[in-house]
C-alpha cells in the first residue's frame, strides 16, 4: 500500500465518507485486513479504553487468530508491519496478547480537524438517502394543563427530532393530542351539570352554536379532575360519560361543537407552554383527526379476519403463542366506543398513506410499552405499517428526592410552567454591565431552560431520575449552567481578543490542546451514536467533555497575551471552532447559549 493513500490531501471528501477518525482508521484497517486475507469484519477501531496509553485500537487480531488458530501478537505484528511506515501515525504497536495501539500524529490530527471545520456539518456524516421520519411525542390531554410528568416527551423528542433533521431526513413531528377518549365524554357530561340549559345538549337544537366557550381553560383544568372523580367514584356516572364520548365520536353535532371549544382553547394554552419550553411541532393533530378513517379500517380487519368480535366488543389478538400473554388490543368496545389503540392504529395508516413516513417515533413513557406493543402488533396483522418502521422510545419517570414520581412539597403534580419558573428563580439575575432588563430576563429564561433539559437530556433516556432543581442549576459539574457558562466564556474571549479568518487549526503544542482537538473531532461519533440509538445523553457527554477540556487548555494557554502572533491566531481559531462545537451541540439539545451571562 503507498503513502498517498493515507495522507491523501482531499482530506473534506473522506471525512464525508467515512463521517469520523474511527471509521475512517477501520477503513484503512480493513484495506490491510484484505491485503493479508483476514475478514474486514474484524478491523474496526475503536477510541482507545485506556487513553493514557493510546488513542485508538483495533483488537481484530484476537479472533482472527481464534479462527487462524494462531497467536495473535504474531497476526498483530504482520498487520502493524503494514501500516508502520504510514506517516499519519505517531505509534502504532502491539501489546500483549494482540492488542493494536494507535496514536495519530498532532499534524494529522489538525489537518482532519481543518477539514472538519470546513465542511458543512462540521464532519457529522449525512444519510446518504433521506428517510422520511414521524415523530410522535407531546401527547398532551386536552383539558389538563401540563405538569412536570409530560416534561420528557417534548424534551426528548424535540432533541431527537433536531438530530434527525441535521443527519439529513426528512422529518415531521406531530404533538399528537389526547382529544378523543373516555375524558372527552366526562367533560361534556360535567359542564352538562353546570349548565343544562345550554344548546349544546338540546338534541333538537339546529340553529348556530355559540361561537365562544361557555368555559375558560383555567375552569377546565378544574373541571377535569372533578369530572373524573365523580366517575370514579360513581359507576352511573361513568356509564354516562362513555355513553356521551360514543356520542360524540359518532358525530352528535351539539357535543362535537362544545368539543370543539375544549380543544381550541386547551390548544392555545398548550401552544404557548411548548413555546416556552422551545419546542415545535410541524403537525398539530390528535386522535381525532383520523376518526374519518377508523370505519373502514375496523372493516377491512373483520373481513381479513384479523380482527374478531368478541363479547360486544371488537378485538385484535396480538399474542404470537400459547405462551405469549399479551392481551388482544379493543379496536371498538361494546358501546361503540373506540379506544387510543383504534386511533394509534388509524394515525399509522394516515401517516404511511398520506405523509410516506417510513419510521413513526414515539416517544411516550416507558409505562406504556405493553400499548405500543400491542399497537405495533396490530399494525404488523393488519397490514397497515408493512413498509414502515415503528419504534417506541419509552423513557423513564422523573422522581423526587424519595425515589417515588415528583410530588410538590404539599403533595400535588407540579405544574411545568410552575417548574420553569423555579428553574428561573435559581438561575438568578446576575449583575452584568450595560445590559438591558429585557436582555437580562432572556438569559435567566435561557440558563433556566438549560438547567432543566440538560438535567433531563443527560440521562440514559430508558433510566428514571432523581429531579433536583438544586444540584441541576450549580455553575459546576455537569449541569446546563456550566456548559453556557464555557460557551459564552469563549463568545467573551473572542470579543476580547478578534476573531482571525485565516489562521487554520495547527499542530497541538501541549496535551491539554491535543485532548481538545481529539474531543473536537469525537463529534461526528457524538452525534451518529444519538442517530442511531435515539440516545440524547451521548450529545450531553460530548458537550460536558468539551466544556471540561477547553477550559483546562485555556486555563494552560494564554491568548491575549501570547506574543507568537502565529501561536495566538492559532488559539484563537481554535476557540473559534470550538464555540462552533458548543453552537452545534446545544442547538441539537435545545439549548440556546446567551450572549453574556
Ligand atoms: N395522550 C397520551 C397520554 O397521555 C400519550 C400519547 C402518546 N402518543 C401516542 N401516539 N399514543 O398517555
Amino acid at each position: 500500500m503507498t503513502k498517498a493513500v493515507f495522507d491523501t490531501p482531499d482530506l473534506e471528501s473522506l471525512i464525508e465518507k467515512h463521517g469520523n477518525l474511527e471509521a475512517y482508521l477501520s477503513h484503512l484497517f480493513a484495506c490491510v485486513f484484505d491485503q493479508l486475507g483476514f475478514d474486514q469484519k474484524y478491523a474496526k477501531v475503536q477510541v482507545s479504553a485506556r487513553p493514557e496509553l493510546s488513542q485508538f485500537q483495533c483488537n481484530g487480531a484476537m479472533p482472527l487468530a481464534k479462527i487462524a488458530k494462531k497467536a495473535p501478537f504474531d497476526i498483530a505484528e504482520r498487520i502493524v508491519e503494514c501500516l508502520a511506515n504510514e506517516s499519519i501515525f505517531k505509534t502504532i504497536e502491539v501489546v500483549k496478547p494482540g492488542f493494536i495501539n494507535i496514536t495519530l500524529t498532532n499534524g494529522f490530527i489538525a489537518k482532519w480537524l481543518a477539514a472538519t471545520a470546513k465542511l458543512k456539518h462540521l464532519g457529522c456524516k449525512q444519510v446518504e438517502t433521506p428517510t422520511k421520519v414521524m415523530f410522535d411525542f407531546g401527547g398532551p390531554n386536552v383539558a389538563k394543563p401540563l405538569h412536570i410528568g409530560h416534561i420528557r416527551s417534548p424534551l426528548i423528542g424535540d432533541c431527537l427530532q433536531r438530530v434527525y433533521r441535521f443527519c439529513g431526513d426528512e422529518v415531521l413531528s406531530d404533538v399528537h393530542l389526547g382529544d378523543w377518549g373516555t375524558q372527552m365524554g366526562m367533560l361534556i357530561e360535567e359542564i352538562r351539570k353546570m349548565y343544562p340549559d345550554l344548546p349544546y345538549f338540546d338534541p333538537d337544537f339546529t340553529g348556530e352554536y355559540p361561537k365562544e366557550s361557555p368555559v375558560t381553560v383555567d375552569e377546565l383544568s378544574e373541571i377535569y379532575p372533578r369530572a373524573s372523580k365523580r366517575c370514579k367514584e360513581d359507576e352511573g356516572e361513568l356509564e354516562k360519560a362513555r355513553l356521551a364520548t360514543a356520542d360524540l365520536q359518532q358525530g352528535r353535532r351539539g357535543y362535537f361543537a362544545l368539543w370543539r371549544h375544549f380543544v381550541d382553547i386547551s390548544v392555545s394554552a398548550l401552544k404557548k407552554d411548548y413555546s416556552e419550553l422551545g419546542v415545535h411541532f410541524d403537525l398539530w393533530k390528535g386522535e381525532s383527526d383520523v376518526q374519518p378513517l377508523i370505519h373502514d379500517m375496523v372493516n377491512e380487519a373483520l373481513e381479513k379476519e384479523v380482527a374478531e368480535k368478541s363479547q360486544g366488543a371488537i378485538i385484535v389478538p396480538v399474542a404470537r403463542n400459547e405462551s405469549d400473554k399479551t392481551p388482544p388490543l379493543i379496536l371498538v368496545k361494546s358501546d361503540g366506543a373506540v379506544m387510543y389503540g383504534t386511533t394509534d392504529l388509524a394515525t399509522i395508516l394516515e401517516r404511511v398513506k398520506d405523509e410516506n413516513a417510513q419510521k413513526i417515533v414515539y416517544v411516550v413513557d416507558k409505562r406504556q410499552s405493553l400499548h405500543f406493543k400491542q399497537v405495533f402488533a396490530a399494525a404488523q396483522k393488519m397490514g397497515i405499517a408493512q413498509d414502515a418502521e415503528l419504534v417506541h422510545i419509552g423513557f423513564g419517570t422523573l422522581n423526587g428526592k424519595d425515589g417515588k414520581p415528583f410530588k410538590t412539597r404539599s403533595g400535588g403534580v407540579m405544574r411545568l410552567s410552575t417548574l420553569i419558573d423555579e428553574a428561573k428563580s435559581r438561575a438568578g439575575l446576575r449583575d452584568i454591565e450595560g445590559i438591558s432588563e429585557q436582555e437580562a430576563k432572556d438569559i435567566v429564561n435561557k440558563v433556566a431552560l438549560a438547567t432543566v433539559k440538560f438535567a433531563d437530556l443527560s440521562n440514559l433516556y430508558t433510566s428514571d431520575y432523581i429531579f433536583d432543581l438544586d444540584k441541576f442549576s450549580q455553575y459546576e459539574g455537569k449541569t446546563g449552567p456550566y456548559l453556557l457558562y464555557s460557551a459564552v466564556r469563549i463568545k467573551s474571549i473572542l470579543r476580547k481578543v478578534g476573531t482571525v479568518t485565516e489562521a487554520e487549526i495547527s499542530p497541538a503544542t501541549s496535551e491539554s490542546e491535543l485532548k481538545l482537538q481529539l474531543t473536537l473531532a469525537s463529534l461526528p461519533s457524538a452525534v451518529e451514536k444519538t442517530y442511531q440509538k435515539c440516545e440524547p445523553h451521548h450529545l450531553c457527554d460530548y458537550a460536558y467533555n468539551l466544556a471540561s477540556v477547553f477550559n483546562k487548555f485555556y486555563a494552560d494557554s494564554p491568548i491575549a497575551n501570547e506574543s507568537d502572533l502565529d501561536l495566538k491566531n492559532a488559539r484563537i481559531a481554535l476557540c473559534m471552532l470550538t464555540l462552533a462545537h458548543f453552537e452545534v451541540v446545544l442547538n441539537l439539545l435545545g439549548i440556546d447559549i446567551p450572549e453574556k451571562m
